[in-house]
């Protein structure tokens, strides 16, 4: 089931940027004032319009019509309360919600522990990234150390990723197909950005080791490839070498020649 979800969204992904439609859901909110006009210039900017998911994806409602467009009965949800929101994001993000869930932070949800929400925003999500651990979002409800910890654990593995995207990025542009071996940086990088929802830092040390020698395999496949197109390079410049050095001697006979005459 998990496994079908993300396959459809693996394809969405694979189909590029999915234009978000017009519904009437932006057309009648897109002329409010305040917190009912607001979410639409937020969600403009965000991962989610990026990827054709609109209000209706998330509120429920009936997209195409202005009437009823916000009846219950067409599936209109309203707007989550702070406790049901892991379930409301979690349709769509089932692996991350069941991390979570398990978590200290889940367990804590009934009690005023964050929710995807306090982290990621609610309109304006953007793509995820370690910089969401910071003394500003962490240090609210406890001290920073704790989360200090946590993003000196999963740093080193981050930083070898964002290398290995832009290695790959560039032998796309010399032309080489690098979808199979991209799809394998992305199902690992998903894997791995997860971890975090468990907030456990034994968990991250002991899952980020695995991690990284799934990288250095792909890192190995990356070098290989990049050294066979530098034997390549070399070889070309050899020929060019030899064509060079023929001519000049091409040259200088017909040059003797001349002169002998
Ligand atoms: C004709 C105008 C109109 C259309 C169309 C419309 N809305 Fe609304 N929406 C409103 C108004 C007005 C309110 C505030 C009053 C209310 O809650 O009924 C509102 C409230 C909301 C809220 C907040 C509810 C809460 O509990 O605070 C959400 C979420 C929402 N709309 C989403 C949607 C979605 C999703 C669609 C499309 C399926 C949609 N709206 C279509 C006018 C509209
Ligand atoms: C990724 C899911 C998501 C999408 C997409 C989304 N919303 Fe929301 N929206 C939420 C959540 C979650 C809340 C609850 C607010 C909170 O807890 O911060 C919310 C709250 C609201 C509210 C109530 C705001 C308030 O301050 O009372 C309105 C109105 C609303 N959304 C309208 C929209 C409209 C219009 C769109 C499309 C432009 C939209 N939403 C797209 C998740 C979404
Ligand atoms: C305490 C803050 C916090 C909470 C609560 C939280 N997240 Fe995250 N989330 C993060 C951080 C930080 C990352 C990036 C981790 C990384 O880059 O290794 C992330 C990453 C993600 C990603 C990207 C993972 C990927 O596959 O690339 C998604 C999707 C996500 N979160 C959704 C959610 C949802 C849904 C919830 C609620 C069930 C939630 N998050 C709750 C902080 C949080
Ligand atoms: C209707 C399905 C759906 C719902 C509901 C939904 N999302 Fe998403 N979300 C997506 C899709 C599709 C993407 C883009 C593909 C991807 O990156 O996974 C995405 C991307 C994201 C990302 C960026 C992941 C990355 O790679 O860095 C974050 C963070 C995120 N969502 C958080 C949330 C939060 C928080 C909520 C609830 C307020 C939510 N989502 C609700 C479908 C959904
Ligand atoms: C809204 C409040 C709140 C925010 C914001 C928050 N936390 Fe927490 N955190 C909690 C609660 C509640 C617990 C569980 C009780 C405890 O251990 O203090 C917890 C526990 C933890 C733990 C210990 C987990 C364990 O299993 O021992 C870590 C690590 C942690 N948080 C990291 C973070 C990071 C990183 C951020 C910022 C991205 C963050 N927290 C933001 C409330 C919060």
């Amino acid at each position: 089931m998990i496994r079908t979800l993300l396959l459809i969204f693996a394809l969405l992904f694979l189909c590029g940027p999915v234009l978000a439609e017009e519904t009437v859901c932006l057309q009648c909110h897109g002329g409010q004032e305040g917190r009912l006009g607001a979410p639409v210039g937020r969600w403009q900017t965000s991962v989610h319009a990026a990827n054709g998911i609109s209000c209706h994806d998330c509120h429920g409602g009936d997209p195409t019509d202005f009437a009823l467009a916000m009846d219950p009965g067409k599936g209109f949800l309203g707007a989550p309360a702070y406790t049901d929101v892991p379930a409301f994001c979690g349709r769509c993000h089932l692996g991350v919600r069941e991390d979570y869930a398990a978590s200290a932070h889940g367990m804590a949800l009934e009690s005023g522990g964050p929710q995807c929400v306090v982290c990621h925003g609610n309109h304006a999500v953007q793509k995820a990234s370690i910089d969401l651990i910071n003394e500003q979002n962490c240090s609210r409800c406890h001290s920073y150390e704790r989360a200090a910890e946590v993003r000196a654990a999963i740093s080193q593995t981050e930083a070898s990723l964002q290398q290995l995207e832009k290695q790959i990025e560039g032998l796309h542009r010399v032309g080489i197909d690098t979808e199979k071996i991209k799809g394998q940086l992305f199902a690992g990088r998903n894997d791995f950005r997860r971890l975090f929802h468990t907030v456990k830092i034994e968990k991250m040390k002991a899952e980020t080791a695995g991690f990284t020698s799934r990288l250095d395999k792909i890192e190995a496949q990356i070098v290989a490839i990049e050294d066979k197109l530098s034997q390549r390079k070399m070889i070309g410049g050899l020929v060019v070498l030899l064509l060079v050095v023929g001519g000049c001697i091409a040259m200088l006979i017909r040059k003797s020649y001349h002169e002998e005459e």
